[in-house]
């Protein structure tokens, strides 16, 4: 039977390559982001199956309970609850304005507590469901000029691990936690900035479609915690190990391969509201297959793309 899926962020990167993923298997789907006209297209894209979409900005009180109730209302029930919402900024702690910090961790913290908070309401009086959460290996590691995103995933990661140990009574309602390393999104592009040159995902980077695999997986088989990256570990490894190394290395490393050189006026990027125009699944980091299957034109037009960023 196909499952209704709520997907909180569904308008780019992650969340979008998702809910493509779920409706290519059949599921109903409760599509929600701040701004509806990406919203409106993913549902074009998922047009073989029924799709709400329902505009939600996770940082108002009580949206996320109007989000559920609208999933209900329509299909009846909800068995899979997925956040992929989240924004980013750029900037040192300390010339990272304090509203910014605060709106990041309000969305990319706090909104998806909301989300697991509403989801686990729902799966407890109906005795079973899946809350999928998107942390990041930036959960278990930090970077220089990324303060409120990674404050925010190490919240993540210990509100996750808490859930978890809490729902040991209920074997039918199962949170996992998908963490990705670095992912060609327009998460980079969108974000706030105010270090002055733009952000990119450093190498080696993945594509939303392979981390929108491992959340279909999860609610196909839950588990407590997945990584998507071959360099996680690797990462990890370091930053555990050898500390004192790892932070020799890392402010250039993320200078060299995490920032490009273009640069940039400070400014808030969709932290406060959406752009709307800068949604899409891939953010033009990686060359697009099918970009490629379309021979040279098209391999000639992403390498060009790609120096100009
Ligand atoms: N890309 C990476 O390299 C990477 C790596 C590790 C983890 N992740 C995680 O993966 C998840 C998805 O990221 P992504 O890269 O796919 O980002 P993205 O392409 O920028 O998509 C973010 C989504 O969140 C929505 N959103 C932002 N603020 C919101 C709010 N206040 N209320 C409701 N929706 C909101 C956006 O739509 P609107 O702007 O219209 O609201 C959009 O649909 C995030 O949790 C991110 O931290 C990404």
């Amino acid at each position: 039977m196909s499952r209704v899926v709520v997907i909180v962020g569904a308008s780019s990167g992650i969340g979008r390559a998702a809910a493509r993923a779920f409706a290519e298997r059949g599921d109903r789907l409760v599509l929600a982001a701040r701004a509806a006209t990406p919203l409106a297209e993913v549902r074009a894209e998922c047009a073989d199956v029924d799709v709400l979409t329902v505009p939600t900005d996770v940082t108002e009180p009580d949206a996320l309970d109007a989000l559920a109730d609208a999933a209900v209302d329509r299909f009846d029930r909800i068995d899979v609850w997925v956040h992929t919402a989240a924004v980013m900024a750029y900037g040192r702690f300390d010339e990272l304005p304090g509203r910014v910090f605060d709106q990041v961790v309000r969305t990319d913290l706090l909104g998806a507590a909301g989300s697991v908070r509403v989801a686990l309401r729902h799966f407890r009086a109906a005795g079973a469901g899946t809350v999928i959460l998107t942390g990041s290996v930036l959960g278990h590691i930090t970077a220089p000029y990324l303060g409120a995103y990674v404050a925010s995933k190490w919240g993540l990661q210990g509100l996750a691990r808490t859930v978890q140990q809490e729902l040991r009574d209920s074997p039918e309602i199962r949170l996992c936690l998908v963490n990705p390393g670095s992912v060609d999104t327009p998460v980079y592009e969108q974000a706030a900035n105010y270090l002055g040159r733009v952000g990119r995902p450093p190498p080696p980077i993945g594509s939303p479609q392979r981390v929108a695999r491992a959340i279909v997986d999860c609610a196909d088989r839950p588990r407590r915690e997945v990584s998507v990256g071959r360099f996680n570990v690797v990462m990890r490894a370091g930053f555990t190990v050898l500390p004192g190394l790892y932070d020799v290395l890392v402010g250039p490393l993320m200078r060299l391969a995490g920032l490009s050189g273009r640069s940039v006026a400070a400014n808030d990027g969709s932290v406060f509201a959406p752009n709307p125009a800068g949604a899409a699944v891939r953010g033009g980091h990686l060359p697009d297959l099918r970009q490629l299957a379309l021979g040279p034109v098209g391999v000639v037009g992403a390498a060009l793309r790609r120096r100009l960023r």
